[in-house]
């Protein structure tokens, strides 16, 4: 998932480019480049690595052009180098290209028995010597990038330059997201608001199969079917946007910290504080009682928050659930009969295959609801009802903030189904409101013992694999754990169901594999605790996250533990995330990792 920009400027556009490049740069950092028009002369100026290596090319050779395209990279087609850099250019026509052509092969070999040579290992690089091939016919621009669209498969947002064209640039959305932003005498495109935030409030998004013909003074956007369309601007107020590290040394520390803020921000505005009641707010209409069967989609730490959702409903609203990583829902195509919702859970709201599972459950005439961080997002766009998460802007790769308010959103949404199907009592539902709304205080609580997990992590730095295992509401963080260290330090980690131990993982325990256990006082809390028995009588080294009498209870007394407060068992998941996300931070951190940007990941996965 690269990041893509695009300015029509009324001085050099150079450093604008690489400043909001920076802003994509969570999309992707295993290359970045940028191309202006130098005397109408395409230039372009390219780095491997981080944006850092670009800027540093780009002082050497500076650009003075004031309409240029700049990227930044992650990488499917191609190793992560120079060469393969975008743009990719011919003397003609420079592109940048977020996506995968999928049918980059029989294009390029259709190129080259026209006696096409080619550079790089990319997809893209075929869409330039196509437009590259109708300018060679003599057709204009516009007509070289309308002919070229329809020949190509998979996803793609895009963004073209044309030698000698001073006032224009073309950008075409198939799948991947692209945005127009609107200047005063100046036009842009951009992969999100994000990128544009700095130039403009005013943006409008492209639809799939949209183009856009960009000047300084005109913006034409058509349709798949080439027909000329307006598409709805919003105004989206640059603060709300923009994001800064404050005086941590990561977003990801701040990000965590934000917690206690952002969660109460997201549970005020789904709970009636003077009531003790879930109040749902307005745009969020959904009728459960009227409902049969939700099905859950998502990916990555989404998903997990979906497994949490599926025990919350099915026990708080005896909702039957079934849930799905989204890259295999919209495959394994599902029967969706009868009433049934889709409840769809992402963080950037782009992700491709939870996209793609939304579209499948439309398409099969069920309703979806969809739980985003990003409203402005194509899965909010298209979702009928959105339930939006307040984190604000989620900076780091690894998901955390948004994950808590995804877990308030998910828990408001289930006691209230609860309240309509009959199950829950009113004394029921002002014991778990109170519970939800009790929930950041805790969370400040946890933070201020931060050093007690610091010390844990200097520890785990020191470990080849690790072990988390949790039941029931657990089970599922004990997979984000896993997941969390995985990302960040790239430890092998595996979460496991406890009661699953003994069917198999227990033979990895030995003395060298810390064991990480979450065991809040819960109904399961026994069952945990003879787990950690079976862990302790191999010699794992055991890690117990739980209350102050977790430990000594489990026997342990003198073990390693991160004492918790004690807390409804409802709302362990979202206050147990945290000691789970400062262990995997401060692992990272101590072995030197490129927290905010681990190796190999990118924030938003805009491709399957
Ligand atoms: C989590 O830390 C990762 N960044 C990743 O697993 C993420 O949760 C996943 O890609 C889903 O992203 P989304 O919430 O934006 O859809």
């Amino acid at each position: 998932m690269c990041g893509i920009i695009a300015i029509l400027g009324k001085s050099a556009v150079a450093t604008a480019l690489v400043d909001a490049l920076k802003r994509l740069e969570y999309r992707g950092y295993d290359s970045a480049g940028v191309a202006t028009l130098e005397d109408g002369v395409l230039t372009r100026v390219r780095a491997e690595g981080k944006l850092r290596n670009l800027e540093a090319r780009l002082a050497e050779h500076p650009l003075h052009g004031h309409v240029g395209i700049g990227h930044t990279r992650w990488a499917t087609h191609g190793r992560p180098t120079e060469i393969n850099a975008h743009p990719h250019a011919t003397g003609r026509v420079a592109v940048v290209h977020n996506g995968i052509i999928e049918n980059f092969r029989e294009l390029r070999d259709a190129l080259a028995r026209d006696g096409a040579v080619f550079h790089t290992q990319t997809d893209t690089e075929v869409v330039a010597l196509l437009v590259d091939h109708a300018l060679e016919r003599g057709l204009s621009p516009v007509e070289a990038v309308c002919e070229t669209l329809p020949r190509l498969k998979g996803a793609f947002a895009l963004a073209f330059l044309f030698a000698g064209e001073e006032d224009l640039l073309i950008g075409a959305r198939q799948g991947a997201p692209l945005a127009i932003g609107f200047g005063d005498g100046e036009n842009y495109l951009g992969s999100d608001a994000l990128a544009l935030a700095p130039f403009t409030d005013r943006i409008a998004y492209l639809e799939d199969g949209d183009w856009a013909v960009l000047s300084r003074s005109a913006v034409t956007v058509y349709d798949a079917g080439n027909r000329e369309v307006t598409r709805p601007v919003s105004l989206i107020p640059a603060g709300t946007l923009l994001a800064d590290k404050g005086n941590y040394s990561h977003f990801m520390a701040k990000e965590i910290h934000e917690q206690p803020e952002v969660v109460g921000r997201t549970v005020a505005h789904y709970v009636d504080l003077a009531t003790g009641t879930v109040r749902l707010p307005e745009e969020v209409a959904i009728d459960f009682a009227a409902i049969d069967r939700l099905a859950i989609a998502a990916c990555g730490t989404a998903y997990y928050a979906g497994i949490i959702a599926k025990y919350w409903f099915e026990q708080l609203a005896r909702l039957p659930v079934e849930i799905d990583v989204a890259s295999e829902f919209r495959y394994r195509e599902p029967p969706l009969t009868g009433r049934g919702l889709a409840l769809f859970i992402s963080q950037s709201g782009e992700t491709a295959d939870t996209l793609a599972s939304l579209r499948y459950a439309k398409a099969a005439g069920w309703p979806a609801l969809a739980v985003v961080n990003v409203a402005t997002s194509t899965i909010a766009r298209e979702s009928d009802v959105v339930a939006p998460t307040l984190a604000g802007p989620e900076i780091g790769v690894a998901s955390t903030k948004a994950f808590t308010c995804q877990l308030a959103v998910l828990l408001a949404l289930a006691i209230h189904a609860g309240r309509v199907r009959g199950v829950l009592s009113a004394q029921e539902e002002q014991e778990l409101v109170d519970a939800l709304v009790g929930v950041p205080s805790h969370m400040t609580k946890v933070l201020a013992r931060e050093t007690q997990v610091e010390q844990v992590a200097r520890d785990l730095a020191k470990a080849r694999d690790v072990l988390y295992l949790g039941r029931g509401l657990s089970y599922a963080l004990a997979l984000e754990g896993a997941l969390k260290l995985k990302e960040l330090s790239y430890i092998h980690a595996e979460g496991y169901a406890a009661g699953e131990l003994k069917h198999g993982p227990i033979a990895l325990i030995d003395e060298a594999m810390p064991v990480i256990v979450l065991a809040p006082r819960d109904k399961v809390f026994e069952k945990t605790v003879s787990n950690v028995q079976e862990v302790a009588a191999r010699g794992g080294r055991i890690i117990l996250i739980g209350d102050a009498h977790a430990a000594g209870e489990a026997g342990l007394a003198g073990e390693t533990a991160v004492v918790m407060p004690e807390v409804h068992p409802a709302v362990v998941p979202l206050l147990y995330a945290l000691p789970v996300q400062l262990l995997s931070y401060h692992t990272a951190r101590v072995m030197g990792k490129d927290v905010d940007q681990p190796r190999n990941l990118a924030k938003s996965v805009t491709v399957e």
